[in-house]
């Protein structure tokens, strides 16, 4: 019997953990997603190529390794098969290596209708979703009326998928007397159900299964399953700055129901995050910059969104976030990604703590994200050099030797690996790092 190893983001999503699955994946038998969908974008560069997963796990490059799409996970089958197909432009064969629970819910065309209906609803308060379908997806879910993949092949499946589409149409004719006129992905919602329908066959083709039984059978037999979040922790639906944030459990605790395995199998929970801190879409961002930091950080860190191409928001490094990402996630290994973006400032910044109306607080507690508040800041200094070339911890500049350490010191979790850049092969571990995995 082994245990199961989690890797997600700490901030607001787009951390770099794709890269890191990847750079992961030869140590273990299985990758399986455990929530979210095509509103995720996880970027793998090696070989001199760049590859963008939205719903297939981040291990899809090694033959040797199974992929799951977890029960947790919705798909859309249109950006699905787009997915594959690309991925088949690159001479890989996912279909091989990759396995869909049954029990994962579908995004129907008019879920993302439903989408843009809310998104435009709420004006200036809107999410900043990514528009793909989610949070009305999610919702037939818990609100017990959803599709899943194990019902494409019932003789039931299109009177179910027309009694859900006739609630739709009802619930966005409530919300907006011109919803005929909303494009879904550039196309008329008619266009966009022809192509949904047909890559329903994509999905036939494809191995679905039961998938609590084939994680809990490789853990069993002692295989190395490594669960892959998306998203992040202050994007959870419970933990997150709420309303803003996704529509599903993005924490460790959404790997028990994202897979169905018991908490007991549980085993190193590695938390990836940015030595800064980004944030596409609305919402608080109390380390937030609008000066020409925020712009190097954007510029050299190329944040603009893998799914939606949106700049992203850019700022200091949060550590009571942080630390509150660590805390709800159990992280026993703390992994830092992007130092190399801020190679040029002289000077790095920290959030320590936060001043409020009322007193100042060194946790993220509801007034944080809640009520007007303003960052205290230690600052560093930088290294001002480049990274390149760099393979191992010694050799990094003393300031970001002195940044790691106190951030680990503050965190009281260690940092096995920093990453300095987006290829596989710009990553440094700590000598027992790998070693110590399963
Ligand atoms: P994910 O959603 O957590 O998988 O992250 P994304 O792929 O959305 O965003 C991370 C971006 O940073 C991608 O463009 C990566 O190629 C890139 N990236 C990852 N690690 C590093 C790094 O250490 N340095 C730099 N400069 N870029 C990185
Ligand atoms: P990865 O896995 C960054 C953000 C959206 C929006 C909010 C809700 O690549 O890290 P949704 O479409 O879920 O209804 O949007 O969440 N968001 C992400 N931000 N990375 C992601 O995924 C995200 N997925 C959703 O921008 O603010
Ligand atoms: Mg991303």
């Amino acid at each position: 019997m082994t245990k199961i190893d989690v890797l997600l983001g700490l901030q607001w999503g787009d951390e770099g953990k794709g890269k890191i699955v990847d750079f992961l994946a030869p140590n273990y038998d299985v990758i399986a997603r455990f929530q979210g969908g095509p509103n995720a974008g996880h970027t793998l560069e090696f070989d001199g190529g760049k590859h963008i997963l939205h719903t297939i796990p981040s291990g899809i490059f090694h033959p040797s390794i199974k992929n799951i799409v977890g029960n947790g996970v919705i798909i859309d089958p249109v950006v699905f098969e787009k997915e594959i197909n690309q991925l088949r432009d690159k001479g890989v064969e996912p279909t091989k290596n990759l396995f869909i629970s049954k029990r994962t819910h579908l995004i129907t065309p008019t879920h993302l209708l439903l989408d843009a209906v809310y998104e435009k609803s709420k004006g200036k308060a809107k999410i900043g979703s990514t528009l793909k379908g989610i949070g009305p997806a999610y919702t037939d879910k818990t609100g017990r009326n959803g599709i899943r993949v194990g019902d494409i092949t019932s003789s039931e499946f299109m009177k179910k998928y027309e009694r859900l589409q006739k609630q739709h149409l009802k619930i966005a004719s409530v919300f907006d007397t011109d919803y005929e006129g909303i494009l879904i992905h550039g196309i008329k919602l008619q266009e966009y159900e022809e192509l949904w329908i047909k890559a329903l066959e994509l999905l036939k083709s494809l191995e679905r299964i039961d998938s609590e039984y084939f994680i809990n059978d490789c853990v069993a037999k002692g295989k190395r399953v490594l669960a892959e979040g998306a998203q992040g922790t202050l994007l959870d639906l419970d933990f997150g700055s709420y309303p803003f944030v996704t529509s599903s459990n993005t924490i460790a605790g959404g790997v028990c129901s994202g897979l169905g395995v018991p908490p007991s199998v549980i085993g190193r929970v590695f938390g990836v995050f940015k030595a800064y801190c980004t944030r596409v879409g609305c919402g608080p961002f109390p380390t937030e910059l609008f000066d020409s930091d925020g712009e190097i950080l954007r510029q050299k860190g190329h944040e603009f969104g893998s799914t939606t191409g949106r700049p992203r928001r850019c700022g200091w490094l949060d550590l009571p976030a942080l630390k509150y990402s660590v805390m709800i996630n159990g992280v026993t290994d703390l992994l830092m990604m992007k130092a190399d973006v801020m190679n040029e400032l002289p000077v790095i910044k920290v959030c320590t703590a936060y001043k409020t109306p009322v007193s100042d607080v060194n946790h993220l507690s509801w007034e944080v994200m809640n009520e007007k508040i303003t960052p205290i800041y230690k600052e560093l200094p930088g290294w001002q050099t480049s990274l390149k070339g760099i393979d191992n911890f010694s050799d990094l500049p003393s300031e970001l030797k002195d940044y790691i350490k106190f951030i680990e010191t503050e965190c009281n979790v260690g940092i096995p690996l920093l990453s300095i850049g987006p290829d596989r092969k710009e990553t440094l571990i700590k000598t027992d790092f790998i070693s110590k995995l399963n």
